[in-house]
């Protein structure tokens, strides 16, 4: 055997792999371990409440719908990025997604921040038709929305799922939720939900 000890790894590859993966795996616990222990990774943010019963389905809509295939939430720290969407996002509005929507696709803006800055009206006339209010828009039209009718009968049911997962619904907002969303449209939901996002942080 040469002088060089570096020779043994370089020239056997199952050397190389244990060694390798001895590397990687010190890196990883090294890079993983201090995020299970950092409060801010878990503790929601100060003004951070639980979507209320209509938001919740409103949220499940944009899951079926897709809106994630096209929008992210979630504002990266960068001047280009926090110029336009407002303050970037933090996980500590996030610890009560389940599944997180942050999205990797952005064919329209990120949506991380859109509670608040339109109204109500105007979502409506751009969810029924995009081309109404931004004449240049490819987002597709969701007009069955505004007619598809929300009957409550699952929404006991996600909000106590959701509870089980550690988000703070109580007794009451519970036993109301069925009657808080029956009668109210899917457009309605959606919009509540649209209008909830990243307004725990400004
Ligand atoms: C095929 C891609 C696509 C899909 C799917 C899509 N959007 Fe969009 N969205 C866009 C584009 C592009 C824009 C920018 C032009 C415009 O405002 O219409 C946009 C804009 C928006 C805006 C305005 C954001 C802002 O800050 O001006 C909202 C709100 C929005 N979309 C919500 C939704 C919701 C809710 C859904 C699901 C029901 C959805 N989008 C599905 C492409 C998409």
């Amino acid at each position: 055997m040469s002088k060089n000890k570096h020779e043994l790894v370089e020239k056997h590859v199952g050397w190389l792999a244990v060694f390798a993966i001895i590397a990687i795996s010190l890196g990883g616990l090294a890079e993983i371990t201090p995020l299970l222990f950092q409060r801010q990774m878990s503790e929601p943010v100060k003004d951070l409440r639980p979507y209320t019963a209509l938001e919740l389905e409103g949220r499940d809509i944009y899951i079926r719908e897709g809106c994630v295939g096209c929008h992210s939430q979630m504002i990266r720290p960068f001047r280009h990025e926090t110029e336009r969407y407002g303050h970037y996002s933090v996980a500590g509005e996030h610890v009560w997604e389940f599944p997180f929507l942050w999205g990797s696709k952005r064919t329209g803006p990120d949506l991380a921040r859109v509670g608040g800055r339109y109204s109500d009206e105007w979502h409506y006339v751009h969810l029924m038709n995009p081309r109404a209010v931004v004449p240049e828009s490819n987002m597709p039209a969701f007009p069955w929305l505004a007619e598809n009718v929300l009957d409550g009968r699952l929404t006991e049911r996600k909000l106590r799922t959701f509870r089980t997962l550690g988000v703070p619904y109580t007794d009451e907002d519970i036993a109301g939720a069925a009657e808080a969303v029956i009668g109210h449209t899917e457009m309605e939901a959606l919009i509540a939900y649209l209008q909830s996002l990243g307004t725990a942080l400004r």
